[in-house]
């Protein structure tokens, strides 16, 4: 107990003086009751009031500690509201309109923190309208592939460039705007359905924003929701599954049409049925488009113009299935392996190009 007082000084504090206050009162209401110069009701009303004066006492200690907890989670807040941005467009940043949608790596380096390295002097370039399958064991970099091209990160030296101009000379708003994602776990705003569609392309009418989720097979679960398209998303409206929000983000790039189109595992949670039926709109939305799909389902990329093998930040394959396939090698192992059409998690710590050269 002592330990206790000790430790916490408000504690102590706190209870010290409420006690002084009690005994004090006691003690002194008393000794003027026994003399005679107080009657009973005063010796009663001032015990009681100091009672209540050390209860209210007490709150109002409470409520400060809450006011300035609260004072510290404000700040906390604000102050990561107004971070500036890591990443600002230059001065003489362009709004540059891509036409082909070449996409090209100049001997790109870039890690995400000091030491490790996830690209060492990559160069690789991607011909306009070529669809390009990206696999690898998890960790290899294809995210970070597809993060460098949209500049969520700067690689530390070298370019990336799209139709030949750096990314970095374009403004962030024109590439985000000719570049349609769907990640690897689509997240949506706590807006409306038919706002949360909408947001692939602000001045679709309604009767387009139908349509794009007819052909992402959104629309039938959208009618059976009770609002509608009219839903509120989130916490306090419909929470979707991984898949449905997978066919609402998917819905968004059919409606937004850019000429880069950038798929991260973007049939990853839906039911293998659901997941055909899409395949041939996402087809459909490939077509006369520069595609990058990430898969862990080799399946899923087996039929596109070209696949990239990634290990280790490294592109140790690159041709068409066919290809790749004939050639023995890292990606025939990732074939053969698959069990149910899927790439296991890692592959008992060896890499892709162990993989190759143990048989
Ligand atoms: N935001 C980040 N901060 C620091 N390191 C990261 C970050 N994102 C990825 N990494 C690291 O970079 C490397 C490549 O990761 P990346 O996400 O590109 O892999 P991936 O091939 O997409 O894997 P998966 O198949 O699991 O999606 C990994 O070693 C990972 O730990
Ligand atoms: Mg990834």
């Amino acid at each position: 107990m002592l330990d206790f007082i000790l430790l916490d000084p408000t504690f102590s504090c706190c209870t010290l003086s409420a006690a002084v206050l009690k005994i004090g009162t006691l003690y002194y209401s008393l000794s003027l009751w026994s003399q005679g110069a107080i009657a009973a009701a005063d010796f009663v009303v001032a015990t009681s009031l100091s009672l209540l004066i050390i209860s209210e006492a007490r709150n109002l200690s409470k409520r400060f500690l809450e006011f300035f907890e609260h004072i510290g989670n404000i700040a906390n807040g604000v102050f990561t509201i107004v971070q500036p941005h890591e990443i600002i467009d230059q001065d003489s940043a362009i709004a540059h309109s891509i036409t082909h949608g070449q996409i090209e790596f100049r001997q790109v380096n870039f890690s995400y923190s000091l030491g490790k390295k996830v690209f060492d002097n990559l160069s690789i370039t991607i011909q306009p309208g070529q669809r390009v399958g990206l696999v690898g064991f998890s960790g290899s970099g294809k995210s970070t592939f597809v993060n460098l091209i949209l500049r969520q990160f700067d690689p530390q030296s070298g370019e990336i460039l799209i139709d030949g101009v750096n990314i970095q000379d374009m403004t962030q708003e024109a590439l985000h705007s000719q570049i349609s994602l769907i990640p690897q776990d689509p997240s949506l705003f706590h807006r409306t359905l038919i706002e949360n569609i909408r947001y692939g392309r602000l001045d679709a009418t309604n009767e387009e924003v139908i349509e794009a989720a007819r052909q992402a097979y959104a629309h039938d679960f959208i009618a059976q929701i009770k609002e509608g398209y009219d839903s509120l998303v989130g916490e306090r409206g419909v929470k979707l599954s991984g898949g449905q929000r997978q066919r609402i983000a998917i819905a968004r790039v059919i409606l937004k049409d850019a000429p880069i189109l950038i798929l991260d595992e973007a049939t990853s949670s839906l039911d293998s049925i659901t997941e055909k039926a899409i395949q041939d709109t996402l087809d459909l939305a490939m077509n006369g488009k520069t595609v990058i799909v990430v898969a862990h389902r080799l399946s899923t990329i087996a039929h596109l113009d070209r696949i990239l093998v990634f290990d280790q930040g490294r592109i140790v394959e690159d041709g068409s299935h066919a290809k790749l396939l004939a050639r023995h090698g890292a990606y025939y192992r990732l074939w053969k392996m698959q069990a149910g059409g899927f790439l296991p998690v890692e592959a008992n710590n060896q890499n892709v190009s162990e993989l190759h050269t143990t048989g």
